[in-house]
């Protein structure tokens, strides 16, 4: 075992409750959202009657500091050491990365010399974009299986847990970091107080930490019920945010909102050691009722309504005969299915471009997943579009599409044949 790895794992027990704060500690924590029990997300199954842990998916929300967090924390073990999803499974993505990987090295990297480490570095796609531009990197992930990929296309990946001993082990071995990036995995950490202590101590002064996570705003404003699930233990907005950055002196400098992942915000910090209180984002924030429990209970009834929508939308065009399939595997779409009760008496399939996913079948509901091809041979006649948050990328690849997709998010709407040409 690293010695990174010793901190970062729960106990030995599958799950724990959670009875205080993620961020400021306090107990006064109220359960907003409650999708029932789930499998784990991306525990995709060899046989369809493989055995299966399910846990309470319930979302809280902090009545101190904001924070929406889940109410059970899985053992990061049964999680993340395969990993099945990997960042360069979609053109936008890897746009994506390519975008993030010009602007980190133009605004904040000056020398050679300089290192960029990422954590939770996935198969390297960012990596590899930076390192291309002459970049010293060094990926952090524990999932074996990316970090394998990683190294082999030639970005040096240490297969762990991200943690203060992880950090102190990178800095001994090769010096400090002049940016650290975190894309997708704040909220996939437990003690967060531990990651940005690693992250303190790893960062020069004057060291940039960018972070993107999804945004409790979008999840709001959209109805997100689906990105909801055990690898998601925190739903972001900045003011939160902001309180654990100021806590190990990263100033929040910087506020983005990006379209990936349904909504997502990329929030830039430098460590300093001058005071930062506020930002204007948490203005907007008020505004938007992000900082009050009543907006979360309003959200709970809002998803109910679009739960049920959905079903009946389904049902009735199973009534009616048609067959229906769906259009990726996304871990979001083991929310959707398992909340929504949608099996395999009503999707026939699902397809899916990632080679760890085809062939298997999806957690708790069952349905065998495919390659692309037999929908694009079989052209069903209603298709749901379980990866909706790359709505336009889909429509534009499937344009000879002649049956029907169905979007199930912000609400569910069976688009005419003609907008997917
Ligand atoms: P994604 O929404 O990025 O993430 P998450 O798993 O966090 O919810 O996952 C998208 C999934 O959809 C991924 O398994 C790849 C798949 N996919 C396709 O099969 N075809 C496509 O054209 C696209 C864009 C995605």
């Amino acid at each position: 075992m690293r010695m990174g790895e010793r901190k970062s794992r729960a106990s030995g027990s599958d799950s724990r409750r959670v009875s205080r704060c993620r961020i400021c500690r306090d107990r006064n924590l109220t359960r907003v959202i409650d999708l029932k029990r789930t499998p784990l997300a991306n525990s995709f199954l060899s046989k369809p009657n493989d055995p299966e842990k399910w846990f309470p998916l319930e979302v809280l929300y902090c009545n101190s500091c904001g924070l929406l967090q889940l109410s059970e924390v899985v053992n990061p073990n049964l999680m993340f050491k395969e990993y099945p999803y990997r960042s360069s499974s979609s053109n936008s993505m890897l746009q994506h990365f390519r975008e993030l990987a010009q602007s980190l090295s133009s605004e904040f990297i000056t020398s050679s010399k300089q290192l960029v480490v990422e954590v939770g570095s996935n198969d390297g796609t960012l990596l590899s974009a930076l390192k291309e531009r002459g970049v010293r990197v060094l990926g952090v992930d524990p999932a074996a299986n990316l970090a394998r990929l990683a190294n082999a296309r030639g970005v040096e990946t240490l297969p762990t847990f991200f943690d203060s001993d992880t950090a102190d082990r990178i800095r001994d071995e090769r010096g400090k970091a002049q940016v650290i990036v975190a894309n997708n995995v704040l909220a996939h950490v437990d003690d967060v107080h531990e990651f940005m202590r690693g992250v303190s101590s790893l960062l020069e002064a004057d060291g940039i930490l960018s972070v993107e996570v999804p945004y409790a705003g979008n999840l709001n404003q959209n109805v997100e019920y689906d990105t909801v699930y055990h690898e998601h233990l925190s739903y972001f907005s900045v003011h939160p945010l902001l309180r654990l950055f100021s806590d190990f002196d990263i100033r929040l400098e910087r506020v983005a909102r990006l379209d990936v992942h349904g909504g997502s915000i990329r929030v830039t910090g430098r460590k300093t050691n001058k005071k930062f209180v506020s930002n204007p984002f948490v203005e907007f924030e008020k505004r938007c009722g992000l900082n009050r429990l009543e907006t979360y209970q309003r959200l709970s009834d809002r998803i109910e309504y679009q739960m049920q929508d959905l079903r009946e939308t389904l049902e009735s065009l199973k009534s009616e005969g048609h067959e229906i399939v769906g259009y990726g595997a996304p871990a979001k779409s083991t929310t959707l299915l398992n909340a929504c009760k949608i099996g395999a008496e009503t999707l026939d399939y699902v397809i899916d471009t990632t080679p760890e996913k085809i062939g298997k079948f999806t957690p708790g509901t069952h349905i065998p997943i495919f390659r692309t091809e037999r929908f694009q041979k079989e052209q069903p006649p209603y298709c749901l579009m379980l990866a909706w948050n790359y709505e336009k990328e889909i429509l534009l690849k499937e344009r000879q599409y002649t049956g029907q997709f169905i979007v199930p998010i912000p609400y569910a709407r069976v688009l005419s044949r003609n907008s997917s040409s």
